[in-house]
């Protein structure tokens, strides 16, 4: 596995978080139930961004793995798109 994280998609995934709720975010991009981790990290330096949230709320998810705000989406895909045209 490349320690460069896949690019799981150039759009953000809208999530309705739940207050109180236990997430574990994937940082490496080869999770089959992004945004989430589903352990196929295991082998590489990639760990799981677990964080809890205060209050419910609906919140666009990084899936390009290049986010510099953890979990969510601060737009970093834009560039990538532009250079993957679909
Ligand atoms: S599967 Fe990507 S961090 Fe766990």
């Amino acid at each position: 596995m490349s320690e460069e994280p896949k690019i799981a998609g150039l759009s953000p995934m809208k999530i309705a978080l739940e207050a109180g709720k236990k997430y574990a975010f994937c940082t490496c991009g080869h999770s089959e139930a992004q945004p989430f981790c589903d352990g196929r990290h295991k082998g590489s330096s990639f760990s799981p961004n677990v964080f809890i949230v205060e209050n419910s709320e609906d919140v666009w998810m990084c899936l390009c793995k290049q986010s510099q705000t953890g979990h969510k989406c601060d737009g970093s895909h834009k560039p990538l798109r532009e250079a993957n045209p679909q």
